[in-house]
């Protein structure tokens, strides 16, 4: 049985634009985030407050939330690695946050410069931090089907990790498939473990699309009750710290498969094809995704 609604959880402005290589200006990140909550995304996750050093693309993450028009009834949750990234989150009014870590100890050293068991212990102040100013905190896994350095994942691993998350309070845990390499067959084989230990509504499910079988993957996730989707739009992402992943599933391919499944979301397609195209258009390239192209002027 396939669910009646499916939130999207966009994250085009952070994942997506993370990874690009020449600095896009604010103005621009500003309204694409603009647009794409006037096309009705209601999760649009803005900026991450981490080090600029290490993603200096990042680094206008306070002017990025003072720009933004905040929209009735969107959330803007930003990345908070660590009390430092929190604290800026929260003078920068973010209203949700997301602390992230991942399944693999050589992927988060890579990406967060910790081991898993350091970085649970490393978002004990930001959730403390989070309580007394009624934020909520959002929980990443990363490299759930597979890791770039180590190759294969237990699922019981990302059960583990998921598990640690939820202890420290976070609402929802997204799953990430960081470089793509999952098939259905991983994806059933990972929720089953992770659905031991958390119900279906607490978790999203987070797919790049390097291999083309992002779609597949949320169809497969979708059958096993998940109702949160991650995606960006234009097809934009990848992570920095993960070579040869390519970008996330975008939001207009997602959306297509949603609307003709008969799934609702309250995201218009056409905006959302159209904000693809105005992002596309300032970065130089077409997007990646195929509905983009079919829908073009239309
Ligand atoms: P570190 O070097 O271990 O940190 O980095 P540190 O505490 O030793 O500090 C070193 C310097 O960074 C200091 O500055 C700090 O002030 C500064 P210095 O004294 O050298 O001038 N610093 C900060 N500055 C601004 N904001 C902060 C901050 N923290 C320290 N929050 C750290 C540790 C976590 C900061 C670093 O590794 C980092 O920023 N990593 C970010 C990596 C990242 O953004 N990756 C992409 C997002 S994750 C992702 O894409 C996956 C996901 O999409 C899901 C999926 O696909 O699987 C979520
Ligand atoms: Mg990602």
């Amino acid at each position: 049985m396939l669910p009646k609604f499916v939130t999207l959880y966009e994250v085009g402005p952070r994942d997506g634009l993370q990874n690009e290589a020449q600095v896009v200006p604010t103005d621009i990140k500003i309204a694409l985030i603009n647009r794409l909550a006037a096309a009705g995304l209601r999760e649009i996750e803005a900026t991450s407050f981490v080090s600029p050093k290490w993603v200096p693309q990042m680094a206008d993450n306070a002017a990025v939330m003072a720009g933004i028009t905040r929209a009735l009834g969107v959330v803007y949750p930003v990345l908070t690695p660590n009390l430092m990234g929190a604290e800026a989150a929260l003078a920068a009014k973010a209203d949700t946050w997301a602390i992230f870590t991942a399944a693999s100890e050589t992927f988060n050293q890579r990406n967060i410069n910790c081991s898993i068991a350091e970085s649970i212990e490393r978002f004990r102040p930001v959730m403390e931090l989070a309580r007394r100013h009624d934020v909520r905190v959002r929980g990443y896994v990363s490299c759930t089907l597979g890791c770039p350095y180590e190759g294969a994942i237990a699922p019981d691993k990302v059960a583990e990790v998921t598990r640690a998350l939820f202890d420290l309070g976070v609402y929802e845990v997204s799953l990430g498939d960081t470089i793509g390499v999952g098939t259905p067959n991983k994806v059933a084989a990972m929720l089953e473990a992770v659905l031991k230990i958390a119900p279906a509504e607490k978790l999203a499910i987070h797919c790049h699309d390097t291999y083309g079988q992002a779609l597949v993957n949320i169809h497969e996730a979708l059958k096993h009750g998940i109702t949160i989707v991650d995606s960006s739009v234009a097809g934009l992402g990848g992570c920095p710290y993960a070579k040869g992943a390519s970008g996330n599933v975008a939001t207009e391919d997602v959306l297509f498969l949603l609307n003709e499944l008969g799934i609702e979301t309250g995201v218009d397609l056409h905006a959302i094809v159209r904000t693809a195209w105005f992002i596309a258009d300032h970065l130089g390239r077409a997007p990646s995704s195929k509905v983009a192209h079919a829908l073009k002027d239309k």
